[in-house]
């Protein structure tokens, strides 16, 4: 039986067509109404009638944005750096701790030593703090295994998840995350990931995109390419943490390759954004991660606007550079530490961000698109980026099904 679920009365409604100022695509007074997971009507109040049996939610003059998307996290990892985070407040670097054996490292043990079911359930309130802000769709990376087994382990947890959060999760697998203490080299574990992760993550469709941090003392642009062109062999996209802690080349890269997306990318040049802008490669903005670390560098975000680069927002969520789980507040800390335009900032976190998880049916509301959106506690959907730790969402709808409401 089909259903139909009807959105009355909004304030104001952000599309994200492209269309007026900022390409936000305002619509006042409007309705939306979803037949099953599809949008299948966008007009203002009146333009159709409501049909009978339909679910009616009344926005009550309320702001509604399209399902928020975040497009960059590592929501999935047992273990605590709490003592990281306070070692850092007396000076020590982050290189410096993973040096001593902390840092992802730290994590890695942890994550190991956890079965499936325990990373699940680490995760879960994660993502329901997620959905509580909006969230409908996020990515997630493997990374904290590293070993074959355990990164299979890890995107198996990740498949698990929709099944416990109404949010979508889309599967990274992030093998070179680190060099693990078993291997011999950084090339050594790449050929591993190359001969045994990848054609068992692509026989089991486990992961649509491949990452690698490309770092000094993590892995180089050499090894990076030859692990991302066999990931596309696998039809798996590219994807780079590049230029985070330092310049290597890592955004010229994901240029060069073709990449999905880059992200981090506080040391990049004019001429890199430029480049990423060129190939048509989103650039990811993590301002939690960088104002977390204390970095010396702005959070990139006027740089790559206007080098012209496709812009998306993550939360980075992970426990060492990022514990936090709210994209809204990465949201405005892209605005207020990384010059973006109130209007860019939203476009990055939905439109943009679908863009940079390679999905077009979503992160827009219109006819024929998928129904996610949320009806915010808020008149204006700046307030998104203005109200700073509060959960705004009222209801978020997910493929035409309500699956959070805090009325
Ligand atoms: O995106 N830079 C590499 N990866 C993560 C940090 C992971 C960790 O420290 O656990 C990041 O910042
Ligand atoms: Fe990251």
């Amino acid at each position: 039986m089909t259903a139909v679920v009807v959105i009355d009365h909004i304030g104001t409604l952000a599309t994200m067509d492209g269309s007026g100022p900022g390409g936000l695509g305002l619509v006042d007074n409007a309705v939306v109404v979803l037949v099953d997971d599809v949008i299948d009507h966008v007009g203002v109040v009146g333009s159709i009638a409501v049909p009978a049996g339909a679910t009616i939610i009344d926005a009550g003059g309320r702001a509604v944005v399209p399902g928020l998307i975040d497009c960059h996290t590592h929501l999935l990892f047992a273990g605590d750096r709490a003592d990281e985070f306070a070692m850092r407040a007396r000076g020590c670097s982050y290189q410096d701790i993973a040096a001593a054996g902390g840092g992802i490292k730290s994590t890695m043990r942890a994550v190991r030593s956890a079965s499936v079911d325990e990373l699940v359930g680490l995760a879960v309130p994660r993502l329901r703090a997620m959905l509580a802000r909006g969230v409908t769709t996020v990515e997630a990376k493997s990374g904290y295994g590293l070993t074959v087994p355990d990164e299979l382990k890890m995107l198996e947890a990740l498949r698990l998840l929709p099944y416990l959060v109404d949010v979508d999760v889309h599967a990274t697998l992030l093998a070179a995350h680190a060099v693990p203490p078993e291997a011999a080299s950084a090339s050594a574990w790449v050929d591993t990931i190359i001969d045994e992760l990848l054609p068992e993550v692509a026989r089991q469709r486990l992961a649509d995109a491949c990452d690698v941090f490309v770092e000094a003392g993590a892995f180089g642009v050499v090894d990076a390419r030859r692990l991302l062109r066999a990931a596309h062999h696998h039809g798996l996209a590219a994807v780079v943490h590049a230029e985070q802690l330092s310049w290597q080349g890592g955004a010229r890269l994901a240029a060069e390759v073709s990449a999905r997306a880059a992200g981090h990318l506080e040391h990049i040049t004019a001429d890199d954004a430029k480049a990423l802008a060129d190939a048509g490669v989103v650039a990811e903005i993590l301002s939690t991660a960088q104002v977390f670390l204390r970095g010396q560098r702005p959070v990139p975000g006027r740089l790559l606007a206007d080098a012209g680069c496709v812009l998306a927002i993550g939360t980075d969520l992970n426990p060492g550079t990022a514990m936090c789980a709210d994209l809204p507040l990465a949201a405005g800390l892209a605005v207020t530490q990384g010059g973006l335009t109130a209007e860019e900032a939203l476009r990055a976190m939905t439109v943009g961000s679908a863009r940079a998880l390679g999905l077009n049916d979503r992160g827009v509301v219109a006819v024929g698109k998928r129904g996610d959106l949320v009806v915010l506690e808020a008149a204006s959907p700046f307030s998104l980026l203005y109200r700073w730790g509060e959960p705004l969402a009222r209801t978020v709808v997910r493929a035409g099904r309500v699956v959070h409401t805090n009325t």
